[in-house]
């Protein structure tokens, strides 16, 4: 656990975490931190701990004694977000220290109820709440629904103007002695800003208009600091993971980098010959490309590497009358995280009827995806001259459909 004075009365707890399965489902190769806060006024706030993720009650009060503050003192746990990962803590919390307010929203409050019981002492705030902790310190809340759960909200407080923003602006990655924007190294800053797309493309992109309204509404509060609850901490330009998020929903909605995804799979290497044909041609180009096989590549790397494209290639063969699983399996899962408006190639071998084109576009309806595919194209058995030359063609229309959607 790292501790640190990040501002006057103001603390943060963080806390690396390697080898887990973000939502028991995630593979995250550069780890990620939890991150908490204290401030202390004459009353102490916790906002979104993580403390004593081990269970250990002593350990939360050497880590509370550490920075000066007496368990007996906190009046107030600020939750902004339920989800157990920030909201877990607060079992074992009780074990300790029963005379607590919780602050949430109303939607927060039912869902606390459900997870942790009625005898909890509740707070709910709106928009535009506020506490009064003491010694100039004054915490006012401020809903944001949907940041990927109904009831979430940020915290910001008023002499510091610190925004606390749990989910909201967090990214994957974990942090050793740096975790301040202007103390990051340039690898650093490269490492969050791809590990802030994998978060985003994780665990934020479903519900993008709602995330574009909660970036809005933080653009109008006067904010010295974002600090959020996985990941870097912005006092130099807190801004610019604002920015990052409107543009990564952007992404989202078809814009991207020159840049080509191709997803493949293949059983006995005819669809794969073409994959890598095409590969050749777009990096003749000048195109970067990534070149993801499957089911051999993580669907964290497939959606981080997709949302960063301005152009996506399927390449799959037919597998029992069907889209080869596997790669079908990750373009549904691209499909419920509402990735939308990519243009596209498909192409794929068959042996005696084809049905990987017929799957595909059922997976596009069924979530309204709205790709713009330039081309589908199905060859039988190995690929011959006129295969590749239809894919020429493919891969050579895609690279003029995406100029449009390049962030310049
Ligand atoms: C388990 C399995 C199921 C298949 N099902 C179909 C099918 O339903 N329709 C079809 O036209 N070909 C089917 N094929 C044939 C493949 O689509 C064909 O061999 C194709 O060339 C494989 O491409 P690949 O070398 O890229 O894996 C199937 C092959 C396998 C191994
Ligand atoms: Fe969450
Ligand atoms: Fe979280």
């Amino acid at each position: 656990m790292f501790k640190k004075k990040i501002a006057e009365g103001t603390f943060m707890f963080s806390m690396n975490l390697d080898d887990i399965l973000f939502e028991s489902m995630w593979e995250l190769p550069h780890g990620v931190t939890m991150n908490s806060y204290i401030v202390k006024g004459k009353d102490i706030a916790i906002i979104d701990g993580v403390i004593g993720w081990d269970g250990v009650p002593e350990t939360l009060y050497k880590s509370l004694g550490e920075v000066d503050i007496n368990s007996e003192d906190i009046k107030y746990l600020v939750v902004n977000h339920m989800e157990p990962d920030h909201s877990g803590w607060i079992e074992n919390f009780r074990k300790i220290k029963t005379d607590f307010t919780l602050v949430t929203t109303a939607k927060g409050a039912e869902i606390v109820k459900a997870f942790y019981g009625e005898d909890i002492d509740i707070m709910i705030v709106k928009e535009g709440d506020s506490i009064d902790l003491g010694n100039g310190k004054t915490l006012t809340f401020h809903p944001v629904p949907n940041v990927h759960w109904p009831e979430t909200m940020v915290t910001y407080e008023t002499s510091t103007k610190i925004l606390f923003t749990c989910d909201l602006f967090g990214a994957f990655g974990t942090m050793e002695e740096h975790h301040f924007d202007d103390e990051m190294t340039q690898e650093e800053v490269a490492l969050f800003e791809q590990e802030g797309m994998r978060y985003f493309s994780n665990v934020m992109m479903t519900f993008v208009p709602l995330l574009k309204r909660a970036v809005a509404k933080t653009k109008t509060m006067d904010v010295a600091m974002v600090a959020p609850g996985h990941g870097p901490l912005y006092r130099e330009h807190p801004e610019k993971i604002m920015n990052d998020y409107l543009g990564w929903a952007d992404f989202a909605n078809g814009q991207g980098n020159n840049e080509v995804t191709i997803i493949w799979g293949s059983m006995y290497g005819s669809t794969q010959k073409v994959a890598e044909y095409a590969k050749a041609l777009l990096e003749s180009k000048g195109i970067k490309v990534n070149f993801l096989q499957m089911p051999l590549t993580t669907e964290s790397d497939v959606l981080t590497d997709v949302l960063r494209s301005a152009g996506v290639i399927i390449a799959a063969p037919t597998y029992e009358y069907k889209m080869f699983p596997p790669v079908a399996h990750i373009i549904d899962e691209l499909g419920r995280k509402k990735m939308s408006g990519k243009n596209a190639l498909y192409f794929g071998s068959f042996g005696w009827s084809a049905g990987a084109k017929k799957e595909l576009e059922v997976i596009l309806e069924t979530h309204r995806m709205n790709w713009n595919f330039v081309d589908f194209i199905e060859f039988n058995g190995t690929p011959k001259e006129p295969d590749f030359k239809a894919v020429e063609q493919g891969v050579n229309a895609l690279v003029e459909s995406m100029q449009s959607k390049i962030l310049k």
